[in-house]
């Protein structure tokens, strides 16, 4: 009966598969009622939208029924990060211009861009489907809880999509504000969404490196500025603990001109590490993050993921030349892979509180034609790093939606999540 949730289910292949915790799998009576729930929705809202398939984007003759009628995939067969970008008429989820919480900058068809087929793609995994969002649900679900995206812009992108999809539910919108009344900048430390119809927060906490960056010790090398302590995490991660969904990225400001380039070296302990490679410096920072997670989380009231790396498509990067293209590429040209996503796999893999890796590297690695480019706040400058409102990140939150609509999550979470209301 679980096949259907199963099908959203993680499966990694082979050794790189991220743990869970047994128990969380074993059916029960709302397992069943979501199932039916998700399954009568689903065809609800399905049943009548007209979707096709650019062929040569995408190598399965079954895209077009799966959402229609086949639900019996099971997680053996479904790895939901092996798949292909199918265009679908029923998407954006959202309109940006109508979300307050989409910051001009990613907005790219109020800056200009006219082509729009690149908010219309959806995320088809080979054996099996991801379910629209029923955002009811969801909001149903998030009723009284706490999500918090903790990391660089990417992670900030996510938290304004989710806040906008899950606004699309709302009569009135004026029930959903920036809890210190913040204006979303760049800098900021902390935004917060409350959503108060349903008493839950969406947060962001920027924290580039999760590890703590701080000034220079004193008689140090005059080249160092600052220091990533890579044994000590963001001092802000106190505020983390406490939540019921915890979402971390990291990974675009590990390269040398946001560290060397600026004076900031790493330091583990008391001692200067000027010689340490980026790719090994990383490596001891998700460990730390680890060893926090393992140590602070409690996994029965907290679900976490980390999502990997987001490939990006520059021509040049010094000269900070792009193209973003109008279409998918149809190959991945090697941005599938990530030494920062391998990473993130290995230390997640020898955790005691299960981590959901999202590896949406490989997915987003053809999506050359949905970057911010110069539809952007700084028109410029062209950013083949950042994505579009709607768009890329929309579909990780997705990902993340059907894990927590899904079988394998914490006690807590099906217990209070009004489910009844089906
Ligand atoms: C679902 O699809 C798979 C392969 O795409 C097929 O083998 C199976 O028979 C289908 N099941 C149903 C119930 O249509
Ligand atoms: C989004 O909303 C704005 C303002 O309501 C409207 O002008 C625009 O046409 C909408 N865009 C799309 C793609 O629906
Ligand atoms: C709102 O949620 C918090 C937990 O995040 C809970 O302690 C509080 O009682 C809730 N308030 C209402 C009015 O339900
Ligand atoms: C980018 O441009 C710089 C300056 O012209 C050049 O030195 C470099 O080789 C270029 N990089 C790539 C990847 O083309
Ligand atoms: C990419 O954009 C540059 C300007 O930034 C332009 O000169 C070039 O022709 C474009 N290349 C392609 C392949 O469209
Ligand atoms: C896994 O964790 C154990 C103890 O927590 C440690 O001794 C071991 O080196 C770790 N293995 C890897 C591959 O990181």
């Amino acid at each position: 009966m679980s096949s259907y949730n199963r099908s959203v289910s993680f499966k990694q292949r082979a050794a790189s598969s991220p743990r869970f915790s047994r128990k969380t799998w074993v059916s029960n009576l709302f397992c069943a009622l979501i199932v039916v729930g998700s399954i009568v929705s689903f065809f609800f809202v399905i049943g009548c939208g007209y979707l096709y398939v650019l062929p040569n984007l995408t190598h399965s003759f079954h895209d077009r029924e799966d959402r229609f009628s086949n639900f019996s995939v099971s997680d053996d067969t479904c790895d939901v990060f092996d798949g292909n970008w199918v265009l679908d008429d029923s998407y954006p989820l959202y309109n940006a211009s109508e979300c307050p919480f989409v910051e001009q900058g990613f907005n790219c068809l109020d800056n200009g861009r006219t082509d729009n087929d690149y908010i219309k793609w959806r995320w088809k995994p080979k054996n099996c489907v991801i379910p629209r969002v029923n955002v009811q649900r969801v909001l149903e679900m998030l009723r009284n809880k706490r999500v918090v995206f903790v990391g660089d812009s990417m992670s900030r992108t996510q938290w304004e999509s989710l806040i906008c999809l899950l606004m699309t539910g709302l009569e009135d919108k004026s029930t959903v504000y920036e809890v210190n009344g913040n204006k979303i900048t760049k800098q900021i430390r902390f935004l917060g969404v409350r959503f108060s119809s349903f008493n839950f927060t969406i947060e962001f906490y920027r924290s580039v490196f999760l590890v703590q960056h701080y000034w220079a010790p004193k008689h140090g090398p005059r080249r160092v500025r600052s220091t990533l302590k890579l044994d000590k995490l963001d001092d802000i991660s106190k505020e983390w603990i406490d939540s019921d969904v915890l979402i971390f990225n990291s990974g675009q400001w590990w390269v040398p001109g946001k560290l060397f380039g600026m004076g900031c070296y790493f330091q583990v302990g008391n001692s200067l590490k000027l010689g340490m490679q980026i790719t090994s410096a990383f490596r001891t920072a998700i460990n730390t993050w680890a060893s926090w997670v393992d140590r602070k989380i409690n996994p029965k009231r907290t679900r976490v993921f980390f999502r990997t790396f987001e490939p990006s498509h520059w021509r040049n990067l010094t000269l900070r030349q792009c193209n973003v293209t109008k279409f998918p590429l149809l190959e991945a040209r090697g941005k599938d892979g990530s030494q920062f996503s391998d990473t993130v796999f290995k230390v997640v893999n020898n955790m005691s509180v299960p981590v959901t890796v999202l590896h949406i590297t490989p997915m987003s690695a053809f999506r050359s034609d949905a970057h911010v480019g110069t539809w952007s706040d700084k028109p410029s400058l062209s950013d083949c790093s950042h994505w579009c409102l709607p768009g890329v990140p929309d579909i990780w939150n997705e990902l993340v939606i059907s894990y927590l609509l899904g079988s394998n999550e914490p006690e807590t979470m099906s217990a209070s999540s009004g489910f009844n209301n089906l």
